[in-house]
């Protein structure tokens, strides 16, 4: 019995710490939420943006867009996200690029 708690609280433990890890750089679960929620509205068809999906850019496109582009197009568009939701939004549009392991139209 003592043993399953040790075990349970090394569980948890290293639990806590993948989240940290995965906070530091992009997020890509929340990256998804975050892109549905705040860079859909204006990016599905018909929309001012156009339609957009992970799909329309390879990985290294999607990095080029968030340092350097940073949304010309439409800069005040970026605004209202933290560094750290940008960071989010670029690592789940990186990941599902067309180029990625695992391309993803959704979004
Ligand atoms: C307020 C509306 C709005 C929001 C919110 C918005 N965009 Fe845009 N986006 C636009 C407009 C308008 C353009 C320019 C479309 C054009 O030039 O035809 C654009 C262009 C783009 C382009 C260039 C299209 C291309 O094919 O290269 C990318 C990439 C892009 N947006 C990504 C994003 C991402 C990622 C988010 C969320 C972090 C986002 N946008 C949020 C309106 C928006």
């Amino acid at each position: 019995m003592k043993l399953f708690k040790l075990l349970t609280v090394l569980l948890v433990v290293t639990c806590a710490a993948t989240l940290v890890m995965a906070a530091e750089g992009g997020n890509s679960r929340k990256g998804k939420y975050l892109f549905k929620k705040s860079c859909k509205p204006c990016h599905v068809s018909g929309a001012e943006g156009g339609e957009l999906t992970p799909l329309k850019k390879t990985q290294k496109q999607w990095d080029r867009f968030f340092t350097d582009d940073k949304h010309k197009s439409k800069p005040e568009a970026l605004e209202n996200f933290s560094d750290q939701d940008l960071k989010d939004i670029n690592q789940f549009l990186f990941d599902h690029a067309v180029d990625s392991d695992q391309p993803e139209t959704c979004g």
